[in-house]
């Protein structure tokens, strides 16, 4: 089987695990493993060469990738260019511009284990969200003789291939008809085979207990709070810090707990207007029993029950109006996602990279595609139509002001 991995959307902490763990897997269960570049962009570019690429609004990636690529792969003792990637695809030593689709070979991934991003590269790709982009993407994949898909990504990323494997049989029906497959490929990839493993600094996914990337930067936010404390407690300031999240509540909440902070907002579950009293007189309460020093967490999704944004700089501005504190607002933006993965995150992309690997080996037409997750310390596959529907659920109930749904749906003790 020809396996191809690629990494899509934000990049996670663990993303190299997750690679590094199917490519090993992969080759010693007898596989060829393949690197898509670029996540999904690299799929519909597929290996062009130094032609153009085949759908004309495919937004240009910036001058010089490649080499930012092959520039990536040095590490202290060694050019994997020249020792690996590119290797079986008779690019070694060579510039891998105009091929986004790269066999891949063991020595490719050493060192992945502990390097934080993502060293294939990642897209939220425009293309890729079009019936013209997947047409190209599946195009470029039978071209290369590719079996099977592993996307390891947030939830947009899987609601993608979610919908490339649905679309796929009619795609290549599509290809046939127009001559650009011939029977005989349409044939051999009759069926997609694909799984996903879900990297995000969110853990936003349901059906799975932690996602890839999230425990990192919960331990950044922690260190960040911890950095902030000195300054808060020295000076007896109030800091209000925006942590990223995107509509879930998890990294804010954790924090919190972990850093000791006095308020914190989440999505999930907003305060009860007027918040502004109950936060002020929590706030009060801490500082009457002798705390010198308060921290809000704000999630970057939290608003209020009428779904208004929760504004740091108008939480800064209660604070010191109402409270008489001198307040700071930090914004720890990508500081959080960045940097080498902490132990969970290599131990947790490793042992679902080589379930990934096991369950397209066992995947038939009829099993329904996979998302690998974690639930109660086990790795466990879960059907990936209905993880992603159950994630789409809980932001739908969100917009509906339905909090009770949205935190049940999410993990009703977590949010208790
Ligand atoms: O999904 C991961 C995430 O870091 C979110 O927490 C955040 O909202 C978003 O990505 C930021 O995206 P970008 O890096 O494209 O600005």
């Amino acid at each position: 089987m020809k396996i191809a991995i690629l990494t899509s959307g934000g990049d996670s902490a663990g993303m190299n695990a997750v690679v590094r763990a199917a490519v090993k897997t992969g080759i010693l269960r007898g596989c060829e493993t393949w690197v898509v570049r670029e996540g999904y962009e690299g799929l519909v570019r597929g290996n062009t060469g130094d032609s153009p690429p085949a759908h004309k609004d495919l937004p240009q990636l910036a001058d010089g990738v490649d080499t930012q690529f092959v520039d990536n792969l040095r590490f202290g003792d060694g050019d994997l260019l020249k020792n690996g990637l590119g290797d079986y695809a008779g690019t070694k030593g060579r510039s891998l511009k105009g091929r986004y689709i790269v066999r891949v070979g063991w020595d490719d991934v050493r060192y992945w284990l502990a390097e934080g991003g993502t060293l294939i590269g990642t897209a939220r790709s425009a293309a890729f969200r079009t019936h013209e982009g997947r047409l190209s993407a599946a195009h470029n994949m039978i071209k290369e003789g590719i079996d099977a898909l592993m996307v390891c990504g947030g939830d947009g990323s899987l609601t993608g291939a979610d919908i490339f494997r649905s679309e796929w049989p009619s795609l290549v029906d599509e290809l046939k008809s127009l001559g650009r497959v011939t029977e005989s490929q349409a044939t051999r990839h009759a069926h997609l085979k694909i799984v996903g493993l879900v990297g995000s600094i969110d853990n936003d996914m349901s059906m799975t207990d932690l996602t890839i990337g999230a425990p990192t930067a919960l331990q950044r936010i922690c260190e960040a709070i911890d950095n902030i404390n000195s300054t808060a407690f020295s000076h007896s300031r109030a800091f209000v810090l925006e942590v990223m999240g995107r509509h879930c509540g998890w990294l804010a909440l954790l924090a919190g707990v972990a850093g000791g902070a006095d308020f914190i907002f989440i999505p999930e579950k907003p305060p009860k207007s007027p918040w502004e009293d109950e936060m002020c007189a929590a706030i009060s309460h801490h500082r009457e029993v002798g705390k010198r020093k308060t921290i809000v967490i704000i999630a970057e999704g939290a608003h209020d029950h009428e779904l208004n944004p929760i504004r740091a700089d108008y939480v800064k501005d209660v604070l010191t109006e109402r409270l008489g504190l001198d307040t700071r607002v930090t914004t720890l933006g990508h500081t959080q996602r960045g940097g080498r993965p902490c132990a969970w995150d290599r131990i947790l992309p490793t042992l679902q990279g080589i379930e990934a690997i096991e369950a397209l080996l066992e995947a038939t037409p009829e099993t329904p595609s996979y998302m690998i997750g974690v639930q109660e310390n086990s790795i466990t596959r879960v059907p990936l139509m209905e993880a992603v529907a159950t994630t789409k659920a809980v932001s739908t109930a969100i917009e509906a002001k339905d909090f009770a749904t949205a935190m049940s749906l999410r993990d009703p003790e977590f949010c208790e």
